[in-house]
């Protein structure tokens, strides 16, 4: 596979990346696998306009883009600190039978959540990233958690943490917008366009915690 790998790219970089990279276990965006989304995209321009969310922020999210792709891991890892070091909500990656963390199911999120990253920045709001929030959402409440991973945790992630989230994982990120040199304002810039980004996902990712006919 090295060999064939370096054939390809030297005749084509870019399909590398799109053909040879190994694929990331259940990360189904695009795939027929996923279910179409209960809202529209006119729905979400909708929101998108309630949260001041404009086109300024897509360019602002598509320049972090270049910034925070070489960082994924060093991201993760403050990431997941948080969560392992939170009682509240590193049981929610806990093993029902024997109570304690399961690394391979954390392991397993981790890669699809490095992949989150890049399409969160790279802002691409088509149908198939729209059906792939309702599937986010799924997987997170008591229709699809652990069926992806196959694992035996706890049946839900309880609604009120996912918004919550929203703050230590913008807060954390900052630092590392700021790390390849960009202008202090435009750091605030991305750093806001990230904030708007993840609050319209969390709020996105709700739909199937909420009564039919009330999201
Ligand atoms: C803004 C808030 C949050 C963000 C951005 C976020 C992001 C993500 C992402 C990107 C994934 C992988 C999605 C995929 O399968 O492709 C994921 C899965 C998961 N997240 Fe979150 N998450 C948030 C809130 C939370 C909270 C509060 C918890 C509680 C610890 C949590 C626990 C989990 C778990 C357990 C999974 C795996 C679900 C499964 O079984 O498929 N998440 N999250």
């Amino acid at each position: 596979m090295p060999f064939l790998k370096s054939i390809l790219s030297a005749l084509k970089p870019g399909i590398v990346q799109a053909e040879v990279a190994a694929p990331i276990p259940g990360y189904t965006l695009g795939k027929p696998s996923v279910a179409r989304a209960p809202y529209s995209l006119d729905d979400l321009a909708s929101l998108q306009k309630a949260l001041l969310f404009s086109d300024e922020d897509v360019q602002a999210l598509r320049q972090s883009a270049a910034i925070l792709a070489d960082q994924t891991d060093a991201i993760l890892d403050v990431w997941y600190g948080f969560v392992a070091s939170t009682p509240e909500l590193v049981v929610f990656f806990g093993n029902t039978r024997t109570g304690a963390p399961d690394a391979g199911y954390l392991a397993a999120v981790r890669q699809r959540f490095a992949r989150w990253i890049l399409d969160t920045a790279e802002a691409k709001y088509d149908q198939a990233w729209l059906d792939y929030q309702y599937e986010i959402g799924l997987r997170h409440s008591k229709f699809k958690k652990n069926q992806t991973d196959q694992v035996q945790s706890t049946a839900q992630v309880n609604f009120r943490y996912i918004p919550a989230l929203t703050i230590p994982i913008t807060t954390t990120l900052k630092p590392f917008l700021a790390k390849h040199g960009a202008p202090a304002a435009e750091v605030e810039k991305m750093h806001a366009a990230w904030v708007k980004s993840v609050l319209l996902q969390a709020i996105l990712w709700s739909q199937p915690y909420i009564r039919e006919g009330e999201f």
